[in-house]
């Protein structure tokens, strides 16, 4: 396959970037640029290169099992495809979990007055929920380090773009807010992990149009400026294909004449002034994309990792393939 920026070339800054030798992607973007199908596809890609991968889903409200057709899961991991477990973020599991571990006081049921008073804490302190997300993912990824977790890989289909910095950032609100004791011991190692570009990075999906290019160029500059979590690539999702090349246009030129276009017109009818018609709106609208294209180029010092646009009715595991497959081809695994 060509790789869609039409160039043919391995992308050498994001094999660079070492997707399979972290140990936690997180993939954040504008919703619905693609965010959980990059996710997902990122999950098995690693998978079928022999990584043990965790799948977090952070989003209460998403199927990101879907994507591999397998039932929807809950906060405990299922294995949905060979290699690949996911589970979806609940705070109130995840807190539920977390006194558990901490207080060794098994914690029965739901939590009841409990999630009222964590309703009540997380209102007054901002930051609460957030590094329960955070903290979880933390969690398993140090317990992998450390030989108590089977993961090779945690990946994170993380908040969109305006939620994302305060997440990551919330272990470092915390531990200021927390001066002693275990709770900063805790902040202390999350905030360590988060800060290790050979353990995460922050991936952010985007696609070549303007509001999606514009969140990217601002999450870009303001993770630099605010938080202390590495970047790692941009990966640039629903590329379109490029059918002509600037060597066409002669022959567009061509078709277009009058005399062409009359003996074309005899033979076939006027469905060929609509052919061309269409074949001259997919070179515009490739181009407009370009645009965007190149702001982006200009704009982040990050590798890209371009994905087609796939023409499908479908999104299953199919398309997860198709994806995954993409993204080899652009990481050259
Ligand atoms: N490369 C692609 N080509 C075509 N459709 C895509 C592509 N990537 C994602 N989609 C579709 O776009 C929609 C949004 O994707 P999704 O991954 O759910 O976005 P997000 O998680 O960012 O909200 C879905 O219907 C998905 O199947
Ligand atoms: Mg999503």
């Amino acid at each position: 396959m060509t790789s869609p920026r039409g160039q043919g070339s391995a992308n050498q800054g994001a094999n660079q970037s070492g997707w399979l030798d972290r140990r936690l992607l997180f993939f954040t973007g504008k919703g619905g640029v693609g965010k959980s199908t990059v996710a997902a596809a990122a999950a098995l890609f690693a998978a079928e290169r022999g990584k043990r991968v965790l799948l977090v889903e952070v989003d209460a409200k998403g199927n990101l099992s879907a994507l591999f057709e397998h039932a929807p899961v809950g906060f405990d991991p299922v294995e949905v495809y060979p290699g690949v477990h996911a589970m979806q973020m609940h705070t109130e599991a995840s807190l539920r979990e977390y006194l558990k571990l901490n207080l060794k006081v098994p914690v029965f049921g739901r939590l009841g007055p409990m999630a009222r008073m964590l309703e009540f804490v997380a209102t007054a302190a901002p930051g609460v929920k957030e590094i329960l997300t955070v903290g979880k993912v933390c969690w398993e990824v140090r317990e992998s380090i450390e030989g108590r977790a089977d993961w090779d890989l945690v990946i994170v289909d993380a908040a969109a773009t305006g939620h994302v910095l305060a997440q990551l950032d919330s272990p470092r609100a915390i531990r200021e807010l927390v001066q002693v004791g275990p709770v900063r011991t805790q902040t202390g190692s999350m905030v360590e992990l988060l800060a290790d570009p050979a353990i995460t990075a922050l991936n952010v999906v985007t696609t070549p149009e303007e509001m999606p290019v514009n969140e990217t160029i601002d999450l870009v500059a303001a993770a630099r400026a605010d938080i202390d979590v590495p970047l790692g690539s941009v990966v640039v999702n629903r590329v379109l294909p490029e059918p002509f090349t600037h060597a066409d246009e002669p022959v567009f030129a061509a078709l277009r004449d009058p005399r062409a276009e009359a003996a074309l017109s005899a033979q076939v009818g006027a469905g060929a002034r609509a052919v061309v018609d269409a074949a001259g709106l997919a070179v515009a609208l490739r181009r407009s994309r370009a645009v965007h294209l190149a702001r982006l180029r200009e704009s982040v010092d990050l590798p890209l990792v371009y994905l087609p646009y796939l023409f499908v009715r479908d999104h299953g595991l199919r398309v997860t393939r198709m994806v995954a497959e993409a993204l080899a081809d652009e990481l050259g695994a």
